[in-house]
């Protein structure tokens, strides 16, 4: 089916409290393993490029790669913008055919972020793209000691709504705990799950939760078997992100866990079958790996099933 627009899926998402794994790409090959995967569960999936993605590959090259991909299959398969903090690169992927885009100005005062992401607003409702924006800072908490850095740092739900009344985003990113990369925590995984329910029930728009990957032991142990240096790394573990999906998180933002998947199997061919120099037999077995990973992450996240909307 062709590209499906962001606020379609994720609509039915808030209405029906489950969420839509959102998972980074930059190549064919964590394209492929990310939508085979959810094809597989019947599942809609978001497929999203950073700005770094975009230098990397180019827009319109995932664009037609996202293209044809979702063309042959039956689930719904979004294409976002993730992060887009530079105006000039937000309009080069809404020209690319994005379906849906990020702005992320939640470094500047609320006063910019919401002049920021209401121009954006303007010019995506316009084609038909929906966006997301963020609120608070991304950084785990229990780095943040009292509750006064915790609310210096966390989106605070009477501001969440002010901002999506000013705004008229179609969903947001609120700042709950989680930060991004494989260092999360130092010790358990946290979110402020109240935090999630207050926001939910005053926006009543769909929530994203940004930073979420599990950084699950086994893959972590794979990549440092075969020489990756990862020691202390932590996630968002599986039981913490079925929590937050039930207060109200409907899309799902991984990359990490993607990252370390492709790099334990690449790692893991090269030191075993040090005579293997074709690139098929490096990068095959990455795209099973990261396949794996993004099938449990979705059959938690409740959108196996869910790709009739
Ligand atoms: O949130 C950031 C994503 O992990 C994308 O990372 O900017 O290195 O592509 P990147
Ligand atoms: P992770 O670093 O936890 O994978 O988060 C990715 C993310 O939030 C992309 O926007
Ligand atoms: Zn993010």
């Amino acid at each position: 089916m062709p590209i499906s627009v962001g606020i379609e899926v994720l609509r039915k998402a808030s209405k029906e409290n489950y969420a839509v794994g959102a998972f980074n790409f930059n190549n064919m090959e964590t394209l492929q393993a990310i939508i085979e995967a959810a094809s597989e569960l019947n599942a809609p999936v978001i497929v999203e490029a950073s700005e770094g993605a975009l230098k990397y590959a180019g827009a319109r090259m995932l664009y037609n790669m996202v293209q044809a991909l979702a063309n042959q299959t039956t689930v719904p398969v979004v294409l976002h913008l993730d992060h887009g903090k530079d105006f000039r690169l937000i309009m080069y992927a809404l020209r690319a055919g994005f379906t849906s885009v990020m702005i992320d100005a939640s470094s500047f005062p609320f006063e910019e972020n919401v002049r920021q992401t209401k121009r954006i607003v303007d010019i995506a409702h316009a084609m038909g793209v929906s966006v997301e924006a963020e609120l608070g800072t991304l950084k785990g908490i229990e780095d943040t000691v009292s509750v006064e850095e915790r609310d210096a740092t966390l989106v605070d739900p009477k501001k969440a709504v002010a901002f999506v009344e000013a705004t008229g985003i179609d969903y947001l990113a609120p700042a709950v705990g989680t930060s991004h990369g494989a260092f999360k925590y130092k010790g358990e995984s946290k979110i402020d799950y109240d935090r999630i329910k207050k926001v939910k029930e005053l926006t009543k728009i769909p929530l994203v939760l940004h930073g979420a990957s599990g950084v699950p032991p086994s893959i972590v142990e794979r990549a440092e078997r075969f020489g990756a240096r990862l020691q202390g790394a932590k996630g968002v573990n599986d039981d913490v992100l079925r929590e937050a999906v039930n207060c109200g998180i409907n899309k799902v933002n991984m990359d990490t866990d993607l990252r370390i998947a492709t790099v334990g199997a690449i790692r893991e061919i090269l030191a075993t079958h040090p005579e293997e120099i074709d690139p098929r037999k490096i990068l095959g077995p990455a795209r099973a790996a990261m396949k794996e990973v993004v099938k449990h992450r979705i059959n938690l996240l409740g959108s196996a099933g869910k790709a009739l909307l």
